[in-house]
């Protein structure tokens, strides 16, 4: 994989100039051997050199240079400083090829110190990298120093700023929609915040502007788009955060490929700001094509190791296991016959058996049939089928499963990805659209009634209104998401804009009339004063940025974010509240649930 460039100013830069220095830490090159600099930035390492002179590393975000000063001069570790000096050549044998400004050095330095500095708590270099992730956010601002750190700062912004070009290029226009709302339908917990003018009401922070956003297409806006900020209140993992960006947008009198086009364009101008290089036309499958030969509806497209379809050669079989089985696929582990002993097997089949399969039927390849526990079930016949469909050879691993469709999918999904996913942001980048998600998806425990794929204003696939009633789990929808690398980068649909339709929709979904008027009544009453054909989408800008930056996770994107566990170490926060302010909310704190 190419390695992730940074948009690279020409040299010099005279942006870079200012009234207090001539150029950057990372700009000098031989070309300016001989000229008087000023540099300003913090001292990095510091090495004595002979009884009168030392080296000094001086940092900033573009670089290292180093500066030949008096010993007598007190700069320490991180110390503020302008070194003002001649340019000149490195002394044969010390140049330092891994370093951009490695052939020169700054001589004959006067050192002005702007600021001490105390003793950093731990380096500011790659070392830090090592460092526990709570000490590197409680000092956050010394990280953020780090050359790795201001990489990521600069590709999220180069990131950003070729989303805005690309989506203004196409007449989108930034509208910021409100923090303070109504709770929305999105599914997810929602942060609250007290009314202090209504003590016991509450706004909800935005889960997504969505409301708002289908709301501008009522409004005539035709094309709107916005890097919002969105909230949700949900247990996070690496790539989840309380607080995110989205880019958030939504086009009228379009049918899905003009949504799907709009998104292309920008994301893929993002990729090419922060890689150098444009990826190809994204390619689209069907969710149904991405169950079955992935067994996940965020396929990693970068491996093989397809799911392949083996219930036609069970058909009449006299394995039990096997006999009746709604769906049977397998997986092919290449080589994979000595890499797995028993235990390991054994975990494999735990592991099945924990996402709801049966068992696991694992059946290592050798030159005359197969080395399995079950072998001796399956006929010649069968054996036979599964070494050609599988494309198996001598070495390799098969794992088998049989069970209803969704679980044979789903449990060799995940059994392919834990064997042979590589780290997110390894290899190429693989973006595909999986479009036509179903309508519904599971039935809700409560209710007994189907639970919406992506939101109850999804339209229905136009082929398969006719089922909303009688088989709403077979109904498609225009919903589609962009997935990149085997994250799902975003969401969106064609929207519901005729109230029949979406009468229809709410009663499927067991919400009744008068509870579709209360919760959306605001946001669907206006649709009867006009509502344009619409649909949109939105991406996670942390998700895309993590992955082009080759980051695995979304905090080392995000300038501030919180931890794992939703603290932010730097700030202290959350902390309790001051009761007064408390009682002016009209609110008491309970003691923690036992
Ligand atoms: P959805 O809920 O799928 O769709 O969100 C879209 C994208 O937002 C990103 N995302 C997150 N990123 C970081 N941390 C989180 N906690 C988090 N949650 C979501 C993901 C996700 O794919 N309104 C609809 C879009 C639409 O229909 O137009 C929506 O929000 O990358
Ligand atoms: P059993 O007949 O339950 O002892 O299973 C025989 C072998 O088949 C064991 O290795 C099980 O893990 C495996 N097995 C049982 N049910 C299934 C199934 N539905 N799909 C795949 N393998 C299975």
């Amino acid at each position: 994989m190419s390695t992730p460039a940074l948009p690279d100013p020409a040299l010099p830069d005279p942006a870079s100039a200012t009234s207090m220095r001539t150029h950057r830490c990372g700009d000098l090159r031989r070309e300016q051997i001989g000229e008087t600099v000023s540099l300003c930035g913090w001292v990095g390492r510091r090495r004595e050199h002979g009884e009168h002179l030392a080296f000094v590393d001086l940092r900033d975000h573009s670089g290292i240079t180093q500066c030949v000063v008096d010993n007598d001069v007190d700069v320490r570790s991180e110390y503020v400083v302008r070194i003002t000096g001649v340019v000149r050549d490195r002394p044969a044998g010390t140049v330092n090829e891994s370093l951009p400004t490695g052939e020169i050095e700054v001589g004959e330095c006067t050192v002005e110190v702007l600021r001490r500095a105390d003793p950093p708590p731990f380096p500011i270099d790659a070392r830090a990298d090592g460092v526990d992730e709570n000490i590197r956010l409680q000092y956050r601002y010394l990280d953020l120093r780090r050359e790795r750190m201001q990489r990521n700062l600069r590709i999220r912004a180069a990131v950003n700023s070729a989303v805005r070009t690309a989506m203004e290029r196409q007449g989108f226009v930034e509208i910021e929609t409100p923090m303070l709302v109504p709770s929305t339908p999105e599914g997810a917990r929602e942060f609250l915040v007290p009314s202090r003018k209504e003590p016991g009401s509450f706004y909800a922070l935005p889960q997504s502007p969505q409301l708002f956003k289908q709301l501008l297409m009522v409004a005539g806006v035709d094309r709107y788009y916005q890097m919002a900020r969105c909230l949700r209140d949900e247990d996070l993992r690496a790539d989840r955060q309380y607080e995110f960006m989205q880019m958030d947008m939504e086009m009228s009198f379009v049918t899905q490929d003009d949504v799907l086009d709009a998104v292309s364009e920008s994301v893929l101008a993002a990729a090419e700001a922060a890689t150098g290089e444009r990826p190809p036309p994204i390619e689209r499958i069907t969710w149904l094509e991405a169950m079955n030969r992935f067994g996940v509806d965020k396929p990693d497209m970068r491996f093989a190791m397809e799911l392949t379809e083996l219930t036609d050669v069970f058909a009449s079989t006299e394995f039990k296991a096997f006999a009746g089985a709604g769906s049977i696929k397998g997986i092919r582990v290449p080589g994979g016959a000595d890499q797995y002993g028993r235990n390991q097997l054994d975990k494999l089949t735990d592991r099945a058996k924990s996402l709801g399969a049966k068992g696991l039927v694992w059946l290592k390849v050798t030159d005359g049939g197969f080395d399995s526990p079950v072998a001796k079930f399956l006929s010649d016949a069968e054996a036979a089928d599964v070494r050609t469909r599988l494309e198996a050879e001598t070495g390799d691993l098969l794992l088998v499963v049989a069970d209803e469709w969704a679980t044979t999918c789903e449990v060799l999904g995940t059994l392919r990805n834990d064997l042979g996913r590589p780290p997110v942001h390894e290899g190429p980048y693989r973006y595909v659209w999986v479009v036509e998600f179903p309508l519904f998806v599971g039935i809700d425990r409560d209710s007994g009634r189907p639970k919406p794929g992506h939101h109850p204003f999804t339209t229905p696939h136009p082929d398969d209104v006719d089922k909303i009633e009688s088989d709403p789990m077979a109904v498609r929808s225009i919903a589609y998401d962009l997935v990149l690398n085997g994250w799902e980068l975003g969401s969106g649909s064609i929207r519901i804009h005729e109230p029949e339709l979406q009468r229809r929709v709410f009663t499927a979904l067991g919400i009744s009339e008068d509870e579709a008027a209360r919760k959306f009544g605001f946001f669907l009453n206006p649709f009867d004063y006009g509502a344009p054909p619409h649909g949109g989408f939105a991406f996670g800008l942390d998700r895309l940025v993590a992955i082009l930056a080759g980051e695995e996770n979304i905090r080392e994107v995000i300038a501030f974010p919180k931890t794992q566990s939703g603290a932010d170490p730097m700030t202290n926060s959350p902390v309790s509240a001051d009761p007064k302010q408390l009682s002016e909310l009209g609110l008491k704190v309970l003691p923690p649930a036992t």
